[in-house]
């Protein structure tokens, strides 16, 4: 486990192994949500302009999969949520998630780059609202009346990440930055260790094997996420305690 540091402004970047303990499949791998299929032919604006049925049937197995009563956050959202609550510093957690792990475990400073599952939005006129509900093509837009045009509000390829400028900024500041659970492999979220590299930020991957991107890290812990991130979040803690007396 690394040693810990005199961070100030932190930026975490959490992707769909943060949720794998919690039961929800990651995208690549074994058993991954892209294992069978191409992302193109699921997750982009043409496909659902072709074949919205199986678009939204995608959407609609992966709401249900979020909703069941098993899921539920586990030791390392409760962790980030934790670390976020008592620390004083600057700390902007960004998830490439579209579960609502994060918010069920009490995070606040957190941004969804990729959107949210249980929100829909209207592709006709943009309009957006918090929803559990099935979406099917036979749903009319509550503001605008259109019929087969609701979506969910998450981010598909060829689409713009959300909260792009603030995160840049964030990132363009900090100190320490941690990815943890991602396979460092779809930008821009891809690309951020190299940000935090160029303002001298320490860089600490938390994964359970190496990626394509572990190179760029400065340390790599490979450890379930359950088990590393409260043991390395308690010794951040630690050492800022200690340093501030
Ligand atoms: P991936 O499925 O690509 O990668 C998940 C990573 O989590 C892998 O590197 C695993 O080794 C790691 N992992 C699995 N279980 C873990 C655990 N218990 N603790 C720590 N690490 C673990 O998921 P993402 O990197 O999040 O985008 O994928 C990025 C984007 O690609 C997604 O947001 C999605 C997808 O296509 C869109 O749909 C636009």
């Amino acid at each position: 486990m690394p040693n810990p540091c005199r961070s100030s402004r932190i930026v975490v970047l959490t992707g769909a192994g943060v949720s794998a303990e919690s039961g929800l499949a990651t995208f690549r791998g074994a058993s991954g949500l892209w294992e069978n299929v191409r992302p193109k032919d699921l997750a982009t604006p043409e496909a659902f302009a072709k074949r919205p049925l199986k678009v939204l049937a995608f959407y609609t197995a992966r709401r249900r999969a979020l909703l069941a009563s098993a899921v539920a956050p586990n030791a390392a959202h409760i962790a980030l949520a934790a670390f976020e609550r008592r620390f004083r510093g600057e700390f902007l957690l960004v998830t490439q998630n579209v579960d609502d792990l994060h918010e069920r475990a009490g995070s606040q400073k957190l941004r969804h780059m990729h959107g949210e599952l249980l929100r829909t939005r209207c592709a006709n006129c943009g309009h957006e609202f918090a929803s559990t509900a099935d979406i099917s093509t036979a749903d009319s837009c509550p503001a605008c009346g259109r019929v087969g045009r609701l979506r969910p509000a998450v981010v598909w390829f060829g689409e713009m990440p959300l909260f792009m400028d603030e995160i840049s900024a964030v990132l363009g500041r900090c100190d320490l930055f941690i990815a943890i659970g991602t396979s460092g492999q779809v930008y821009p979220a891809a690309g951020f260790v190299e940000i935090a590299r160029r303002v001298g930020a320490r860089t600490v991957e938390i994964n359970i094997e190496k990626t394509t991107a572990s190179s760029l890290f400065q340390e790599s812990v490979r450890s379930p996420a359950s088990n590393a991130v409260p043991i390395f979040l308690e010794r951040i803690e630690c050492d800022l305690l200690r340093l501030n007396g």
